[in-house]
């Protein structure tokens, strides 16, 4: 019978195991974030946000310009999304009124014959709004952009429909899966694996894929959709789907941005591009009204991604990072991703 002692000191004698041990993701990539959703910031509106460790705040001018900032007012150290005001198009200070112009640069206080002090200035961020979302580029360093997020043209689509998920997990890791073809049988229970291409170009990663579905919207029978996959950066991501057999078309967006390391906010959303045949999504649908329909359609359609989506949720909050992957014939082109990622990190080349 050993004793207590004798058995700890065998233990810690033990050689200790060389193999590597994966943990999880958590450095801040480099790239364009989305950090609101247009409809949550009216004109006159500020909001006190969290992203990339920083606390932030967000406004929007009288005449409607987005403008981001650390949080923090230069003076003596308010946090400005907390009781900030819009004063037309400046951002007035809770504590004593300092105020901020688009710039950052405090161009007033309430103080009688006072200037502003020389140096007094908030750490702006780039801004830009594109397709109801508001975005902001993150880098390490706190360079400017090196690359510019596209235009859409979104004239054809109904409004936005969206939620927003705070969870442990990486925006590598989540956008990963617009490449990783395998998993589509046996999480999302797609029948086949797609035929795919893949490309990148820049910070821009394409993939094209068709995809045999169980069923879709308001039909069980299988039914061939088209995927075009656009990922700019490590936080930008929208699928394009074409059913042809029912002439639908949706845009699915899967946007990711850090909060801490190890945990992201991760938005899905969805338009619908307006109905040209509605009778072919469901021959009952002629007789409701066009806009009706669409509102009809676009609810059916996030909800149903939204669930497809979810089974991923599990997954990404709790997997590591494996560096080399064992991978077997039959996953998508996870090596052409992760080489295309590598720009998103450490120096500018
Ligand atoms: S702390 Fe902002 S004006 Fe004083
Ligand atoms: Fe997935």
């Amino acid at each position: 019978m050993h004793s207590l002692n004798t058995e700890i000191t065998n233990i810690s004698s033990v050689k200790k195991d060389p193999r590597p041990r994966p943990q999880p993701l958590t450095i801040f990539p480099r790239g364009w974030f989305v950090i609101a959703c247009s409809d949550a910031l009216p004109p006159r509106k500020v909001l006190s946000l969290k992203y990339f460790g920083r606390q932030l705040v967000l406004w929007r001018t009288a005449s409607g310009v987005p403008l981001l900032a650390d949080a923090y007012c230069p003076h003596l150290g308010a946090d400005l999304g907390h009781g900030g005001k819009v004063i037309d198009e400046l951002l007035r200070c809770p504590f004593h009124g300092f105020c901020f112009d688009a710039s950052g640069v405090c161009v007033s206080t309430p103080y009688p014959k006072s200037t502003p002090p020389k140096r007094a200035q908030l750490v702006t961020w780039p801004v830009v709004e594109r397709g109801s979302f508001i975005f902001t580029y993150f880098d390490p360093e706190g360079s400017l952009p090196s690359w510019e997020l596209p235009v859409l043209d979104e004239s054809h689509y109904t409004p936005l429909r969206s939620q927003s998920w705070l969870m442990s997990g990486h925006p590598q890791d989540i956008l990963e899966n617009s490449v990783d073809f395998g998993h589509l049988t046996e999480l999302h229970g797609y029948s086949t694996l797609p035929h795919a291409t893949v490309s990148t170009n820049g910070p821009l990663l394409r993939a094209d894929a068709t995809i045999e579905r169980p069923g879709t919207l308001f039909t069980r029978a299988g039914t061939t959709a088209k995927y075009q996959s656009f990922v700019w950066g490590l936080g930008v991501s929208y699928v394009d789907v074409h059913v042809a057999a029912q002439d639908l078309v949706l845009r699915l967006y899967v946007l990711v941005t850090p909060v801490i390391p190890g945990q992201v906010e991760l938005w899905l959303a969805v338009k619908l591009k307006r109905l040209r045949n509605r009778h072919r999504v469901h021959p009952l649908l002629s007789l409701i009204p066009q806009r009706l329909c669409e509102t009809f359609i676009l609810r059916q359609a996030f909800k149903a991604y939204v669930t497809d989506v979810q089974k991923d949720f599990p997954v990404w909050q709790n997997k590591v990072y494996i560096e080399i992957p064992l991978l077997a014939q039959g996953d998508g082109p996870i090596p052409v991703y992760r080489r295309w990622a590598r720009q998103f990190y450490g120096e500018l080349k």
